[in-house]
């Protein structure tokens, strides 16, 4: 079997043969970590978006949606922080000259120690055969007790000396460690600095310094900064929501692992605003609704898991990640972060206008706690493509590559294909397409034996393919092919509307 490396570097070649991303200016030889969408990525983007935009605003009465501007005012970031805060501790090694996030390679040295449990676990299992009790083992055995408190003592030291900005002794534990650059090998470290991730640029005369406007990095300030505007004009009532969907912009130094960490990328906010002590309760219930949001697209319960931060961004005060296990192990899919009166204060504060509601059922004002969730659009597509990845040996022996979407968010629902170009198949095949094609996704293709069509449909993951043979000539069936099961039927032309409705 692949390794998880191999299998993601297929996945990737995939993406592009296929169709689906693209890395960004490829004829100058690309741009780090930016990338294209093709016709089928926009596709699956497009019903990802519209999927959460259902579950989150058509289905919450009080939730109501927003589209901001990426520019904003520059004092709107000075006031939430992220001028001063909004930074990564980097440090470089003065022989290769690369540059780590100090985070991410404590992050990433910690994993290694994971592998290592792993194969212990491994090793145990095919000692043991059947009789093996892995929660005992992993609990017990005195090498991957070791492993884990390394783990442990690992993150809680980094944790500790990020929250204290403590970088000496950040890099006392890099040293301790032997941490080596992987691409020199040695341990010749600079000191560990703050990197600012905002890019900048300026509005109107250049030479103005006064002018410097930021590309927002997340989209939740468009929120906070218009949400009386939206209360007043919805005349929404506490606890209600404002959702937006929109590019955030981050000049991420570690940008790595394909369209996991981009530094143009898309995100889907919702800021739900509280009563002030009310904010865990919604946390809860966040936290609840959308973990159930990933688990309706059908994907195993286990490809999930929270993760409670330790340390927390300057404007939480709880805060957890729904993390999905990517081909490269388990990494933050979502954050749900409870915000307090943070930003809408900061707001206040900085523009001397009051960012307060007024409850009639409390008779009084005051400035609404906030529960955010934020999800990276971009990491979810690499969900879904990493979840969907799927090679198969088939009965006669042939491969398939067959990416295997819940179908609500595959790119295309239905494929139309005439069995041969003749005999009026391609003019059937044309009339049944005209009449799916206003409410379904659908692909007319006639070249090639039908049995390399249904890989090409395989590939881009298309739920159904209907065929259009000598029998439907006579009597207006159809066969349909279904994606996971290869399984066929004949059903009735005007049924094939009915079976793809209910199957998505
Ligand atoms: N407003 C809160 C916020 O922005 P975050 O944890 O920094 O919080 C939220 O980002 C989500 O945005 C992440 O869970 C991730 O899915 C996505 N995200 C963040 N940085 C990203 C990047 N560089 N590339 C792709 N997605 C990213």
């Amino acid at each position: 079997m692949a390794s998880h490396e191999e299998q993601f570097k297929k996945l990737i070649a995939h993406a592009k043969e296929y169709g689906f991303i693209f890395p960004s200016s490829e004829i100058y030889d690309g741009l780090a970590a930016v990338y294209d969408y093709g016709q089928y990525g926009v596709e699956l983007k497009n019903n990802i978006r519209q999927y959460w935009w259902k579950s989150m605003v058509q289905m919450h009465e009080n939730v109501v949606g927003l589209d901001s501007a990426i520019f904003m005012h520059p004092t709107i970031w000075k006031a939430s922080g992220h001028v001063d805060a909004f930074s990564d501790p980097l440090i470089d090694n003065k022989d290769s000259k690369k540059r780590y996030r100090v985070d991410v390679m404590l992050e990433d040295y910690c994993a290694k120690i994971e592998d290592k449990i792993n194969k212990e676990v491994e090793k145990a299992a095919k000692r043991f055969g059947d009789s093996f009790d892995k929660e005992q083992f992993v609990t017990t055995n005195p090498r991957v007790l070791e492993y884990r408190q390394k783990i442990e003592n690992t993150l809680q030291r980094m944790n500790k000396n990020l929250t204290e900005n403590n970088l000496s002794d950040l890099k006392t534990l890099i040293e301790e460690l032997e941490i080596a650059c992987p691409v020199s090998g040695t341990r010749n470290w600079t000191d560990i600095r703050h990197f600012n991730l905002m890019f900048s640029t300026q509005i109107g005369s250049l030479a103005e310094d006064a002018n410097t406007v930021y590309l927002r990095p997340e989209t939740a300030q468009g929120i906070f900064v218009n949400f009386l505007n939206v209360q007043k004009t919805s005349r929404m009532k506490i606890p209600f929501g404002i959702a937006q969907t929109g590019k955030a912009f981050r000049n991420e130094i570690v940008a790595r692992q394909f369209v996991f960490r981009m530094r143009e990328f898309e995100q889907m906010e919702m800021q739900f605003f509280v009563r002030p002590g009310t904010e865990m309760e919604w946390y809860e219930y966040w936290k609840q609704s959308r973990i159930e949001w990933h688990k309706s697209l059908g994907i195993p319960a286990e490809k999930f898991r929270f993760h409670d931060h330790e340390k927390l961004a300057h404007y939480a005060n709880a805060a957890v990640d729904i993390q999905f296990e990517f081909m490269f192990g388990f990494r933050e899919l979502e954050g749900i972060h409870s915000r307090t009166d943070y930003d809408l204060a900061q707001h206040q504060e900085f523009s001397g206008k009051k960012m307060q509601y007024f409850d009639p059922d409390l008779n009084e004002s005051y400035v609404p706690y906030v529960v955010e969730t934020s999800i990276g659009l971009d990491r979810m597509c690499l969900a879904m493509l990493s979840h969907a990845y799927n090679e198969e040996v088939l009965e006669d022996g042939s491969t398939r590559v067959v990416m295997k979407f819940p179908p609500v968010l595959a790119p295309y629902k239905i494929a139309i294909l005439p069995l041969v170009k003749k005999d009026g198949m391609p003019e059937k095949a044309r009339e049944i397409m005209s009449l799916l094609q206003h409410d379904f996704m659908c692909q007319y293709d006639e070249k090639d034996a039908i049995g390399r069509r249904y890989r090409r449909q395989d590939a881009i993951g298309t739920p159904f393919c209907i065929t259009v043979d000598t029998q439907t000539m006579e009597d207006n069936t159809v066969t349909i092919r279904y994606r996971d099961t290869m399984q066929q039927e004949r059903i009735a032309i005007s049924e094939i509307a009915n079976v793809a409705r209910k199957n998505l």
